[in-house]
């Protein structure tokens, strides 16, 4: 915390001690004037070395909502107005000519985007049951619609159209109230046809319009607002950080914010930013690099592999399966990364089965595996050298690593090329099986575990295991 200044000074006995002592010890005691506190310049320099606060890395899982105006034509991707208006694909064009009278404008959606049962008490009633330990919620995607009313969205957002309703405030309320959740908060920085935006484009960025009369109002906005711990940026418009005064607003954000000794950042902030400043990397959409990051990333990725948005025409095979959904976050959370998965309500505010299915899914593999992910940290070997589809996270302070499988070996028998166990000390176990597994060591490295017989219905979990080892090298 290191912000307060401890009281306890037994050694200032006399009243006039006291208040020579007060009046020295004031700067301290008032709140934002600590001495103590780290100041951070506007610089990348200054603000790339500030420490992520902790809580980040030891979530290890969050859950990424998309929600606006898009999922009312529900169609291709969030990016549908751009696809229809901007590059004027077939797919798109086509499938406004068919559905919508001639003329028809994106805003004209707007007021079907209702949210009739939208339940922001029920979302986190999922989320909690997924196992996540933070949510992002879009605010505001490239369309430009928030979902908040700020002093700079006129009438472009969900309290003067559609459900007419603070939409960040319920969530916030809901998850604040009902759950442990951090909460967290995108907002994409451009938007597609503001006009002021398209003016400074046109400028190639010499003018700035629009950052001071919308983005930056807005993001100032939501922090003092809502407080988020999680301010994920997105959507530089291949404009400069210079344009967006991304480091004057960040530097404020770490020292004067009501967040600032709680809120992490990614590193979407400016052109050529991207897993190179900011907080945590997240480098690409769906990354998953397969080995080792000396920096702390975040792996976004979609349930349906096609969109960030609600489809309506998505098919079943368009989904991730369970087991490619555990598979992923096994290799994330070994090679140092945080798994942000992705859903995306429908216009109703509906979280549709299949996606609340993944979310209790994966809740439920959690429930069993949990340990083996949250908390944890990277091993020196992220992935077995001898069976494939192995992936290794630890904790250090208790001298435990896990190793996480994904086949169950007819065998029973797991061959494991990495770790080196001492007869005597290590104790190995299988995570929700009580008793300690049977092992032996391979000559120079590796080790030889034999499974349990278990029936399907025994087996602790189902799409992956969790060794738990004591004691290994
Ligand atoms: C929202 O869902 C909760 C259950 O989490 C329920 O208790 C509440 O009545 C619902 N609110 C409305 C307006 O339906
Ligand atoms: C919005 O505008 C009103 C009226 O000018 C002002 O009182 C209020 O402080 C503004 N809010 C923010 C967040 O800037
Ligand atoms: C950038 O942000 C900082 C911090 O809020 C502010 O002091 C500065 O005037 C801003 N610069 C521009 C060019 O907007
Ligand atoms: C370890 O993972 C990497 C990246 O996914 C892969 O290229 C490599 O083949 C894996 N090693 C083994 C032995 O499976």
């Amino acid at each position: 915390m290191g912000r307060r200044a401890s009281s306890a000074r037994p050694w200032a006995a006399s009243s006039a001690g006291r208040t020579l002592l007060l009046f020295l010890l004031l700067p301290l005691l008032l709140p934002g004037c600590s001495a103590e506190a780290k100041r951070y310049e506007p610089t990348w320099a200054s603000l790339d070395a500030r420490e992520l606060p902790a809580w980040f890395d030891e979530a290890k899982f969050g859950i990424f909502i998309h929600w606006g105006v898009y999922t009312v034509p529900s169609f291709g991707s969030e990016w549908f107005w751009w696809y229809w208006r901007g590059l004027k694909l077939p797919k798109f064009v086509d499938f406004m000519n068919a559905n919508y009278p001639p003329g028809f404008t994106y805003e004209e959606f707007a007021p079907e985007f209702k949210g009739t049962f939208f339940n922001a008490s029920e979302w986190a009633d999922i989320f909690v049951s997924s196992g996540a330990k933070y949510i992002v919620l879009t605010t505001k995607h490239h369309e430009g619609f928030n979902l908040w009313k700020s002093n700079n969205s006129w009438n472009w957002n969900s309290v003067d159209r559609g459900p007419r309703r603070d939409i960040v405030k319920e969530i916030e309320v809901a998850i604040r109230s009902k759950t442990k959740l951090h909460f967290g908060l995108y907002y994409s920085l451009f938007e597609w046809f503001n006009p002021l935006f398209l003016e400074d484009q046109a400028n190639f960025f010499q003018t700035r319009y629009y950052p001071p009369s919308k983005s930056l109002p807005d993001l100032y906005d939501l922090v003092n607002t809502y407080k988020p711990e999680i301010l994920w940026a997105d959507g530089d418009g291949n404009a400069p950080d210079t344009y967006w005064n991304s480091t004057g607003f960040l530097a404020w954000l770490y020292n004067d914010s009501p967040v600032r000794d709680t809120v992490v950042t990614n590193d979407r902030w400016g052109l050529n930013n991207i897993c190179k400043h900011g907080g945590f990397y997240t480098c690409a959409d769906r990354y998953n690099p397969g080995h080792l990051l000396p920096h702390k990333w975040e792996n976004c990725l979609t349930i349906d592999k096609q969109s960030w948005s609600y489809r309506r025409n998505a098919p079943l095979s368009d989904y991730l399966t369970i087991e490619e959904i555990v598979e992923q976050l096994m290799q994330t959370v070994s090679c140092g990364g945080n798994f942000l998965m992705n859903i995306s309500p429908t216009k109703d505010g509906i979280i549709s089965p299949i996606y609340e299915e993944r979310l209790r899914q994966i809740g439920s593999w959690m429930q069993v595996n949990g340990e083996s992910i949250y908390g944890s940290k990277p091993w020196r070997a992220q992935n077995d050298t001898i069976t494939p589809r192995v992936w290794y996270t630890s904790k250090p302070k208790e001298n435990l690593v896990y190793a996480m499988f994904l086949q169950w070996p007819s065998s029973r028998i797991l061959v494991l090329g990495q770790p080196v166990a001492t007869f005597g000390a290590t104790e190995v176990k299988l995570l929700g099986y009580e008793h300690p597994l049977k092992w032996t060591s391979l000559p120079n490295h590796g080790i030889v575990v034999e499974l349990p017989q278990l029936t399907l219905d025994e087996l602790p979990c189902k799409w992956g295991w969790s060794l738990k080892m004591k004691n290994i090298k």
